[in-house]
């Protein structure tokens, strides 16, 4: 998600601290790069590399910074790696403009073509970058700032928030299409950021911007305008009073909520960073390719990730995968493993001391580890040799949900990449899954009366769906305290079928090939006068 943060000030001051302690609020958002800018007069000072906030920080004494206007971004590398080159804030061909985006700009490649060919000079394969020059190009023809924002607009494909600055100036622009954009107007100062929280410690007078709309910063006025027309747009800040806690929330009841609608965004990051990371994704697709045993390791809701992607690797690429709890891995698997095998760590705290034993167990006996987490810097990234980032930023509930979400994901790329599938549309799934939340609702809170009086519950699915019959059950158990079984649906009919009496609710998970199967599961539980539920 990343993150950007800029101020103007009313007089020159070290801006240092305090980009530095915006730069720290965001880094819940995750990221693997830092960088801060300030104005001063007619000099921009940018200083910005690959690492940690406080590392970055510390190393290029962000604290000695100084000026009246200043930008910090954290980045999660898409376009190029992490690096300082690639590190944001970025400057234009001359080093008088200096800007930072976050998102993404979905025709990068052939902008920075573009570009370089009209003779800028381009310095980065950062999609950051290019917003910068985007505005250059409009401003060296002679455009005032909001007219060159307008034209880059045009330019500038894909979601994106930009922040920007230029020397001799006394202002920051910045325009919002698709990523978070909030305006805080304080004592001597205003400022923008990606979201709310990280403002709020300066000052609680706050502007949200909309799609489509530039905001100009002057240290004692801000001024919106539309990016269709240039209009101006009347619109008075509002005083945030709600505490920090049901800030973080965005209106939801609690974070769980939260994170269940955060899924499609932080699906569709996902999806960017595997596609702009192919030398990774090789390495753990070539690694499971030629692996001797390939194993899946996790536990309670990312095991049940472990047990759809070994699904994936068998129906999508005929590859065999091994899916096992991380506490059992070394008592039934440690004498099996030898050198040749391939292990995925999925955590995603990365700090779940169970699967950081199986690892050690794994390592010891020579077997090739690769992870997938969601906390960047956690000991499971640090250990194993290669890690999928899950891009989810802080999952503040307990319940795993988007990072859930984003593991099976994960899984299933990984998946049709090894198996060579090319006919999956991934790009349709985020908007695939905030249709299904959105027109899921209704239904679900109708059925919370009929569900919240019993004291048990079963939760079955069969093939693909018997992993989430399986996560169902566990986040059923969770969050009611009440006991839901997780089974395979043709098992049902073995013995459990006579728990079902009058009414008694049965939930079923069908993937479109299993209909047929799980219809006749439903007809064993209605004709006992049981209740199905099917989500399919
Ligand atoms: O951080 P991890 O994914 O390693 O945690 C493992 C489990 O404790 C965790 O998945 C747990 O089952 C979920 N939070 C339940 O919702």
């Amino acid at each position: 998600m990343c993150g950007i943060f800029g101020i103007v000030t009313d007089a020159e001051q070290p801006l240092g601290p305090i980009l530095t302690d915006a730069a720290r609020r965001l880094t819940y958002r995750g990221y693997d790069s830092v960088g801060a800018a300030t104005i001063s007069g007619g000099t921009i000072d940018l200083r910005k590399d690959a690492g940690r906030v406080d590392d970055v920080a510390e190393k290029y004494d962000f604290s000695e910074m100084t000026g009246s206007r200043g930008i910090t971004r954290l980045r999660w590398a898409t376009f190029g790696t992490p690096s300082q080159v690639n590190a944001q804030p970025h400057l234009d061909s001359d080093g008088d403009l200096v800007g930072a985006h976050n998102g993404n700009v979905v025709n990068n490649v052939e902008l920075r073509q573009a570009f370089m060919a009209e003779g800028m000079t381009v310095r980065s394969e950062n999609d950051g970058e290019s917003c910068v020059h985007a505005v250059e190009r409009y401003l060296d023809r002679g455009l005032d700032f909001i007219p060159a924002i307008q034209n880059a607009y045009q330019d500038l494909e894909g979601d994106y928030a930009f922040v920007i600055g230029r020397i001799n100036d006394d202002k920051l622009y910045a325009f919002k299409k698709g990523s978070g954009l909030v305006v805080g107007i304080g004592e001597g100062f205003t400022c923008v950021s990606s979201d709310l929280p990280s403002i709020l410690p300066l000052t609680r007078q706050v502007i949200r911007l909309e799609d489509g709309e530039i905001v100009t910063l002057r240290a004692d006025q801000v001024e919106l305008h539309s990016v269709k027309d240039g209009s101006l747009i009347d619109r008075q800040p509002e005083v945030i009073t709600e505490t920090m806690a049901s800030v973080q929330k965005e209106g939801y009841e609690h974070f769980m909520l939260k994170e269940i609608h955060e899924q499609p965004v932080v699906a569709g990051e996902l999806l960017h960073r595997l596609a702009g990371d192919q030398p990774l994704v090789r390495q753990i697709v070539d690694g499971i390719a030629k692996a001797r045993n390939v194993y899946f390791i996790g536990c309670g809701t990312s095991y049940h990730a472990c047990l759809a992607g070994a699904v994936y690797a068998a129906q999508l690429a005929g590859r065999a995968v091994i899916p096992v709890m991380a506490p059992q891995f070394a008592p039934q698997y440690g004498n099996a493993v030898q050198p040749g095998d391939v292990g995925v760590f999925v955590s995603q705290s990365g700090e779940t001391k169970d699967v950081l034993n199986a690892l050690e167990v794994a390592q010891a006996r020579g077997m090739t580890c690769f992870s997938m987490a969601n906390v960047i810097g956690s000991t499971l990234t640090r250990k194993t040799e290669a890690w999928l980032p899950l891009v989810c930023g802080y999952e503040i509930s307990v319940p795993a949900t988007k990072t859930f979400t984003n593991q099976v994901i994960s899984f299933l790329y990984l998946a049709a990449r090894l198996g060579g599938v090319e006919d999956l549309d991934f790009g349709q799934l985020p908007g695939l899954m905030a249709e299904t939340i959105r027109i899921t609702d209704p239904q679900v809170q109708a059925l919370v009366p009929k569900l919240n009086t019993w004291e048990n519950l079963y939760c079955l699915g069969y093939g693909a769906t018997f992993p989430f019959a399986l996560e169902g059950a566990l986040k059923l158990k969770e969050i009611t305290y009440s006991h839901c079984e997780g089974m395979l649906s043709t098992e049902f009919k073995h013995g459990p079928l006579s728990a079902v009496t009058d009414g008694f609710p049965v939930l079923f998970v069908a993937g479109p090939e299993d209909v047929p199967l799980i219809i006749s599961g439903i007809n064993e539980v209605t004709c006992r006068g049981g209740e199905a539920i099917a989500i399919g």
